[in-house]
């Protein structure tokens, strides 16, 4: 199809004399297992570097790794536990460490240096390390603890218990060298050594499914230690182990909260290593006591309740009189209960946000707005006197007569009260809970606040932003941070729906449309190897990955927060399609290794519903709602969810395929290969007439009960179909030049408005754009009006909603009642597109050591756009600007990294790179003319690419 044209090609050797002017290359930013300096368990933890250089056409040519048990030994570059020696690689990830076997509470010290392109050896980095947990249950001395207080709960609405407070006091007789916490909680805990609170960590120690596993952090606490007596302290809560969950209550679950445990564990250890070197542990036994405290209540759906005048003061001191303390019981560990370290990131106060305004309202009420939809908490600042009572409700928005909206919250309470000990300037913010607003409405205020009286704490998973993305186009700039917030809010130990009503789950099919954009925006490594494990332990035993993960399960393996909640196609795939993300990102073979055997059941699983290797109308019947939730808060006409399910199906052998291909497993590559052939002609047969058109039997969805909107019928020929037809490679290259066609007329035909739901809106502009409709991808991102993100923003939006028409200006919000979240990242994945055309970064070959650099540039309303992803493999920037007379397109690519990009034009004369003609140019590893455009081949540097049009 293509006039492929070589133009020319530059030899090695000149590149080679070019580079050897430029100074050598530096591995920066060390990283074990995607942390800095981490605690981990893994007995070969991957190392990885960035690399810095100065002028083009840098690469590594090998690398040397050092690791030593102190940092004074790898000064003087004796490697103790593991020499490299020089590895011819040009790997700069994914590097398994080889040496010597550590010891649990083993710091290392590691280094790296690499040699460049023309074998001249850089300097060394600077030393980083990593130290060995508990990787083993027999190193573990601490006994979980806790104490069963539901009898304490008040007769009301919601169960809610009070938090036990734990103390205990030690005397540390000799000099301390350095101390380290290990502390897991079934449920929610805070630690404090010596009246100081350890850690800035939130929710630890995380949703599981804790019947199979349940994480610890470490910290280093060698300094809050003290020679002689010191006091440690807990408090504890419920969380996601024994609280509410999900819409339970709404939908009338037998059961509503108690899903793992009845009340919450804490199992901690200090090891103290002594200057004279002998060691000590403190550990959670029945030696410790417990009482109550100020927390009276703390749910993540409901809120908390704080009242401090019951703070027993100096509880977590050394001299407190526990005399009424109570002993408290130990608890046997659960078999089958992996005690493992926590992955993630922890969720932590990422930002503080000052309030907007504070407005008075009918009854004594204030309403605060911090101008910015969010999830996370407040910090209160007040004086008041004893026994005043504040009481905090969290709302997305207002009513217009100002009134906080808190219909779309349905069942979750999300109500704080703080009742005042009378104290000068007395400060509170929860510690177990969190809500997502904008907008805060106070109860119970003597007199009016000053505007900072409440302070808007942001929380998420503390994640390290990759990507920046702006543009000439306001309203999409607006768009770009509404996605950047709403992923933040949704980015809280797992990927949630939404962070504010009674669900806040790990729905899989919002996180595999919106997988590729959230690696765009954040460095999600850590984040998503914890949850992609949340989803294999979540598989239901036919194989099938459920709709959310974690995935509480009852006595009789039924979900338990509703017994329907099962499996859906678009949903389930989660389990494959995050893997494979994953995979490509950042070139890790270990994640699909580890998943491998859950997904091959998951993709058996869906072969056994298939005939003549199609999932035809009716193949998930058995699912509630009939054939899954489809394409999910669509507009207007229905696809159907079987024709969709196939082509995921498709999408998946594919992805097997080269994931198997990838860890060598090649007679499976094959199979599922064949399996994804046999799919593709199994689908022109069934789903396509002979025009190319795509088509159901619609026949046999009758009056569509039981099926999602089923009453609208269902159809083949959808912007949905043909979307995800194109997206996922499943015709032949004459099948989707017509689907093209077909995908643009159908637009048209809708006054140029998309009709697609969750499913179809991530693979609608990328469809469009592969199919020679770049316009139209480019219409619908500016678009402003109904139904486009655009009519969000110019509605007001500070976040992204999960329905297109959440709320509107003229008509309000007309949603409310069911559900209308306006903090939903599933729409935001326009992202994906956004980098990979906008900017043009995407990925080439696995880890981003190869990539495209080919923006969409054309008459499409839009001539500035600048942006950059920090890939695993360095910082890649992309910017140009269009005007009348040229382009002027400037790019950044990573030492290590081969770019192929593409210019406008295919007149060499018209373009100049870094200010030199581009046919001969010192810095162009190759060219060539394909489809009227110059693609040209760059290694790593910065490049300035003039074409005059
Ligand atoms: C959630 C969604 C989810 C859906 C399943 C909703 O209640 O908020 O985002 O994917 O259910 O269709």
């Amino acid at each position: 199809m293509e006039s492929l044209k070589i133009i020319s090609c530059i030899c090695v050797s000149l590149l080679l004399n070019f580079a050897a002017s430029f100074a050598n290359i530096q591995p920066k930013y060390l990283r074990t297992e995607y942390k800095l300096n981490p605690y981990v368990e893994e007995s070969k933890p991957r190392l990885s570097w960035e690399l810095e250089g100065k002028g083009f056409n840098q690469s590594q040519l090998a690398y040397q790794v050092m690791v030593a048990s102190s940092e004074m030994l790898l000064k003087k570059n004796q490697a103790d536990l593991w020499d490299s020696k020089k590895v011819s690689s040009n790997q700069t990830n994914q590097i398994e460490y080889a040496g010597k076997l550590l010891k649990p509470g083993q710091r290392v010290y590691w280094k790296v240096r690499s040699w460049d392109e023309k074998d001249k050896v850089g300097k060394w980095s600077d030393v980083q390390y990593w130290e060995l947990a508990k990787p083993n249950p027999d190193h573990w001395k601490a006994k979980w603890i806790g104490v069963d207080l539901n009898h304490l709960a008040p007769k009301a609405e919601y169960h809610l218990p009070p938090s036990p407070y734990l103390r205990k006091e030690v005397i540390l007789n000799k000099k301390i060298k350095s101390a380290r916490l290990y502390i897991s909680s079934l449920g929610l805990h805070n630690f404090y050594i010596n009246g100081e609170k350890i850690g800035r960590d939130y929710f630890a120690s995380g949703w599981t499914d804790y019947h199979k596993r349940v994480y610890y952090n470490v910290y280093d606490v060698s300094n809050q230690l003290k020679n002689g007596e010191n006091a440690f302290g807990a408090i504890l809560s419920n969380g996601w182990y024994a609280g509410y969950l999900g819409y339970a209550l709404l939908v009338g679950s037998p059961q509503v909260n108690q899903f793992y445990g009845k009340f919450p564990l804490l199992k901690a250890e200090i090891d103290v290593t002594y200057e004279d070197g002998s060691q000590e542990q403190i550990v959670t036994d029945s030696s410790w006591k417990y009482s109550t405290g100020a927390i009276m209540e703390s749910d993540f759906l409901e809120g908390e309740k704080h009242d401090a005048r019951k703070e027993p003061q100096g509880w977590n001191r050394v001299g407190f009189d526990e005399s009424s303390w109570t002993t408290i019981q130990e608890f046997p560990d659960q078999e089958g209960q992996a005690l493992e370290i926590y992955p993630s990131n922890p969720v932590r106060v990422l930002q503080e946000l000052s309030a907007k305004s504070i407005k008075k309202i009918d009854g004594g009420k204030y309403i605060v707005d911090f101008g910015q939809n969010f999830a996370g908490n407040i910090r209160l600042k007040i004086n008041g006197a004893k026994g005043d009572s504040l009481v905090f409700r969290y709302g997305e928005m207002l009513f217009p007569d100002g009134k906080l909206m808190t219909d779309n919250l349905r069942k979750a309470r999300a109500t704080d009260t703080y009742i005042l000990n009378g104290s000068k300037n007395e400060e509170w913010s929860p510690s177990f809970t969190f809500h997502g607003f904008q907008f805060v409405e106070v109860t119970g205020l003597k007199e009016e606040p000053s505007l900072d009286f409440l302070t808007g704490l942001v929380m998420s998973s503390d994640l390290d932003q990759v990507g920046s993305f702006e543009s000439d186009n306001k309203m999409l700039n607006q768009l770009y941070s509404n996605i950047l917030w709403t992923q933040k809010a949704n980015y809280l130990d797992i990927p949630t729906d939404c962070p504010q009503r009674d669900e806040r789950l790990g729905w899989t099919g919002d996180a595999q449309v919106y997988m590729r954009s959230a690696i765009f925006n954040a460095d999600v490594a850590a984040f998503h190897k914890k949850w992609i494990k949340d989803l294999n332990d979540s598989q239901w035993p036919n194989g099938a990955y459920p709709i959310y993960a974690p995935m509480p399960v009852n006595a009789e393996g039924v979900a338990a927060i509703r017994a329907s909640d099962s499996f859906s196609p678009g949903w389930s795939e989660a389990g494959i399609i995050c893997t494979y993300e994953y995979f490509k990102a950042y070139n890790d073979l270990r994640i699909v290794r580890e998943s491998l055997p859950f997904m091959n059941k998951f993709m058996a699983f869906l072969k056994s519903r298939t005939k003549g290797h199609v999932l035809q109308e009716g193949s998930f019947e058995d699912v509630n709602p009939k054939g899954g939730f489809g394409d999910w808060l669509s507009v207007g006409e229905k696809t159907s969810p079987d024709l969709l399910a196939t082509t995921y199906y498709f999408y998946c052998n594919k992805l097997m395929a080269e994931m198997c291909r990838a860890i060598g497993d090649l007679q499976v590559a094959n199979d599922y290969e064949k399996e994804s052939f046999a799919v593709k002609m199994g689908f022109k047969q069934h789903y396509m007439d002979d025009q190319g058109k795509l088509k159901t039997n619609a026949a046999f969805y009758g009056k569509g009960e039981g099926y999602v909107e089923g009453q609208n019928g269902f159809s083949g020929h959808t912007q949905t179909a043909y979307a995800n037809a194109i997206y996922s490679g499943i015709l032949d290259d004459e099948d989707e030049a017509i689907a093209g066609k077909y995908l643009r007329e159908l637009l048209e035909s809708n006054g140029n408005k998309l009709s697609t739901g969750f499913l179809g809106f991530k693979p609608l502009l990328p469809a469009l754009t592969a199919s020679g409709s770049a316009d139209k991808a480019y219409m619908l991102i500016q678009s402003t009006e109904y139904p486009s993100l655009g009519y969000e923003v110019v509605n007001g939006a500070t976040s992204i909603w999960e329905r297109w028409d959440s709320y509107t200006k003229d008509k309000g919000f007309v949603h409310n009642a069911a559900m209308n979240s306006f903090s939903h990242y599933a729409f935001g994945s326009v992202n994906e597109w956004m980098f990979e055309y906008m900017l043009g970064i995407r990925l080439k070959e696995n880890g981003f050591q190869e990539i495209y650099i080919q923006p969409e540039i054309g008459d499409f309303g839009i001539n500035n756009v600048a942006g950059s992803y920090r890939s695993i493999a360095g910082n890649i920037k992309s910017a140009w600007s269009k005007s009348e007379k040229e382009v002027i397109q400037e790019i950044q690519i990573p030492v290590n990294v081969i770019a192929y990009c593409s210019i406008n034009t295919d007149d060499l004369t018209a373009v100049k790179i870094n200010g030199e003609p581009i046919d001969r140019n010192n810095l162009v590893r190759s060219l060539k003319k394909l489809d009227g455009k110059i693609l040209v081949e760059l290694g790593s540097g910065k490049y300035t690419i003039r074409t005059d049009l």
